[in-house]
């Protein structure tokens, strides 16, 4: 680690103070559930019935629809993003947020859903959440403006920041993949067991996930996916920081190295 990843790991509050988990204990309050259950960090403990969408889109236009986007440059892209209405969250949504970074980024942070903050300023992890996702990125030497491309699974805000239901992680599917097919990242590093399920398409649960390398297959490319804890909750359960941590040096370790 250089000085400035030291300084920004410090800031963090990864020194070693860490280690006295008492203290964390007394903090955070109940840290049993520490490895696990990120439905734990909603905002409202009862969020709202999920959006039901009336009719299947026809197969034949939902095809359609995919392989539009999968033909689109970035401009057209964020146009396509901006003007969606293929599932009910247009409705309530103050902004689509498409979102933020480098376009041809070496890692691709996938996170679930914009927020309240992120639907009013149209950017994802711009609250606390994110402030402590850019600390974690600047550790490893990235930032919003170099090195990172930030994005959600839904490009709008699910009311009471409910997790995103299947139906509406299949519609907005198709823009994840184009958007990961034009980065083409050397890794993405997905936050939170949302994003992790919906990217790789299970129901295994985050400790399982985590402390492994799994794959993505986009535009013929196979690239390395590393899942971690999702800032939101690492701000509940700062203990688990240092498992972040560890889940970092693995992603950097297994980012696809610089073809020759
Ligand atoms: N949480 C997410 O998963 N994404 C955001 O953009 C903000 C909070």
């Amino acid at each position: 680690m250089n000085e400035a990843q030291r300084r920004a790991w410090l800031a963090l509050g990864l020194g070693p103070h860490w280690e006295r988990r008492e203290r964390l204990a007394e903090d955070v309050g109940d840290s049993e559930q520490a490895d696990v259950d990120l439905a734990a960090y909603a905002v409202d403990p009862t969020p709202p019935a999920v959006d039901r969408i009336p009719e299947e889109l026809p197969h034949a236009a939902s095809e359609q629809r995919r392989a539009a986007i999968a033909t689109c440059g970035w401009s057209e892209l964020r146009e396509m993003v901006a003007a969606c209405q293929a599932c009910g969250l247009w409705k309530s949504r103050s902004n689509t947020v498409f979102g933020v970074g480098d376009e041809r980024a070496d890692w691709f942070v996938l996170g679930e859903a914009p927020g309240a903050e992120e639907d009013r300023r149209g950017e994802p992890f711009v609250g606390r959440a994110g402030q402590l996702l850019d600390a974690m990125l600047a550790a490893v030497g990235k930032s919003r403006r170099s090195g990172v491309f930030i994005a959600n699974v839904l490009k709008c805000r699910p009311p009471g920041n409910r997790d995103p239901s299947p139906d509406e992680a299949a519609r907005c599917e198709p823009f994840l993949q184009r958007q990961i097919e034009l980065v083409s990242p050397r890794l993405i590093l997905v936050v939170g067991r949302v994003a992790a399920q919906a990217l790789l398409d299970t129901e295994a649960s985050l400790t399982s996930l985590r402390g492994r390398v799994h794959a993505y297959h986009a535009a013929s490319r196979r690239i390395p996916v590393v899942v971690t804890y999702h800032p939101a909750y690492l701000l509940r359960k700062p203990e688990d920081k240092a498992k972040a941590w560890v889940d970092l040096q693995l992603a950097m370790r297994s980012s696809v190295p610089d073809p020759a």
